[in-house]
């Protein structure tokens, strides 16, 4: 049975325990607010955020500039870029990339002191910041983890998960919490002055995902849910290059090493993108997928080979990929690589401004559950991170100007039950992430996209009430589904095989409610 419980938060409570989620919460601390953390793993660091190779974007190099920068995020975003938020992106990172080396984390440095920039797909300039070669995620997250769990003013609350908001006289006051598997798992209602959404994105709603199983869209579900705006939901970027083998998730071969030179080939050797975009493996995320998808839809294989571009190196320069590869039975030192596009991250979410407010009064989203609009229809490698720095950091700006709130927090309760048997939906989900690969994948056409949101919608209907956290997942997925069926035309990481190009018409965000999506 369940029980439902009550806790005061203080000044903010912020949902997610990823890089989002901590920086923000750290942001806020040291201005003396009392934060809340809600993390639904048992440990800060489980999050998406943590897997990360490449690194963070930011115009630390002597021939770069926030300029540059932004001139590639919009071209990269294929028309649909928000240019106000493209530039604060570019512009505060060098910042934010202080904050995070004052915070201990250790970039990656050049004899000389230099940043060891590297380069990856659709940037002009080397203005990638790595850390150990391939492992900037898990290391930006070992820093921020030990110091929000040092921090006095942080509260982490392991084993709740978000479920629903509390929204009262038309404010969100807070987040209802449920622990364990749904629907008897216990419930905790959270109250905050303010709420922070940062519980990351959608790629494992797809069969073939780089994302951990807990990015399933939740936040997204239940903002959309209680009646927040969203946007450039269809937009879901597919990293080209995931190790292709039975793992799932699918190990991730980092876009670095094409920036290193390592090149894309078909099974007969020859190269695959050639002719197809001038910068060949450097091309735009969503152009060198698509070319990927396309051969293997031939019955084709796709191969990376790092041979002569990374060699002997590979170990020492990418130990991530290097150990995903040996698991996959390949040596990248002397074998080229099969690889396969793979659900990745997700451009589209709950609508925020420049400070991270969401359309709900008490409500921010930060990270990949936010659309800040930076991405547009692709988004620029490594500007993902860097998104969750630089709008945590104008989250916490926003909210410490608000007037200090008068509900200090209680004792962190006890966390909740571990889930205990099997997912009752678990035959579902599998249908779900199978379908959601299969038709809202690389390559969309209609048949396919209406089939798959009749078997959204009839889970949908039978969903219990009280399963928040599965509801959530299907309203994102929904969302998604409705939202690529009716763009017609193929832009970024949205490709129609029957509306084939971009139509200037529809170059802008279209606006869709869950209730719009659930009539489509
Ligand atoms: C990668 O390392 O290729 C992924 C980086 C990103 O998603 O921006």
């Amino acid at each position: 049975m369940s029980t439902a419980n009550e806790h005061l938060a203080g000044d903010a409570l912020i949902a997610g325990a990823g890089l989002a989620g901590l920086f923000t919460a750290l942001k806020l601390a040291d201005r003396g607010r009392q934060v809340t953390v809600l993390s639904g793993v048992a440990r800060p660091g489980g999050a998406t955020s943590t897997w990360a190779q490449g690194g963070i974007a930011a115009a630390l190099g002597p021939d770069d500039s926030a300029d540059l920068h932004v001139a590639d995020t919009l071209a990269a975003g294929d028309g649909l870029v928000d240019e106000a938020a493209a530039r604060a992106l570019a512009e505060d990172a060098p910042a934010r990339i202080a904050d995070l080396e004052a915070l201990g984390v250790a970039f990656d440095r050049r004899a000389d002191g230099s940043f060891a920039l590297g380069r990856e797909g659709a940037h002009s300039r080397n203005r990638i910041a790595h850390v150990g070669g391939d492992g900037a995620g898990a290391a930006i997250m070992k820093a921020l983890g030990q110091a929000a769990e040092a921090h006095p003013n942080i509260h982490i609350v392991p084993g709740w998960n978000a479920a629903d908001l509390i929204v009262e006289g038309g404010s969100v006051t807070g987040i209802m919490a449920r622990g364990g598997v749904e629907p008897d798992a216990p419930t905790l209602a959270v109250r905050a002055d303010t709420t922070v959404l940062a519980t990351g994105g959608v790629g494992a709603l797809y069969r073939v995902t780089t994302n951990p199983p807990g990015s399933r869209g939740h936040g997204l579900g239940l903002a959309a849910r209680a009646g927040a705006r969203v946007a450039d939901v269809e937009f879901v970027q597919f990293h080209p290059t995931a190790i292709a083998c039975d793992e799932d998730p699918a190990p991730l071969a980092t876009e670095a090493l094409r920036g290193e030179g390592a090149t894309l080939h078909r099974a007969d050797g020859s190269r695959l993108m050639e002719g197809v975009h001038p910068d060949l493996e450097l091309a735009p995320r969503d152009i060198v997928a698509r070319e990927i998808a396309r051969e293997i839809a031939r019955g084709g294989t796709v191969l990376l080979d790092c041979r002569t571009a990374v060699g002997a190196r590979f170990a020492e320069r990418f130990p991530a990929v290097h150990a995903a590869a040996l698991r996959a039975g390949i040596d990248p030192v002397t074998q080229m690589i099969p690889v396969a596009p793979a659900a990745h991250y997700h451009m589209g979410g709950v609508v925020t401004d420049l400070t991270g407010a969401t359309s709900l009064q008490g409500l921010y989203a930060c990270g990949e559950v936010s659309r800040t609009g930076a991405h547009g229809a692709n988004r620029l490698a490594s500007n993902s991170l860097l998104e969750s720095i630089v709008f945590g950091a104008r989250i916490a700006d926003a909210v410490a100007g608000l007037t200090p709130g008068t509900s200090a927090p209680k004792a962190a309760p006890q966390g909740g039950e571990a889930p205990k048997g099997p997912d009752p939906h678990a035959a579902q989900i599998m249908h779900l992430r199978t379908a959601m690969s299969l038709s809202v994948g690389v390559a969309r056409e209609a048949g396919q996209l209406a089939a798959t949101l009749d078997m959204i919608r009839s889970f949908d209907a039978d969903a219990r009430p009280e399963a928040s956290g599965y509801r959530n997942m299907l309203a994102a997925a929904l969302l998604i589904t409705a939202a690529a069926h009716r763009r017609h035309e193929s832009r970024g990481g949205h490709a129609r095989l029957d509306y084939p190009q971009a139509d200037d018409a529809l170059g802008r965000p279209l606006p869709l409610t869950l209730d719009e999506a659930r009539a489509t």
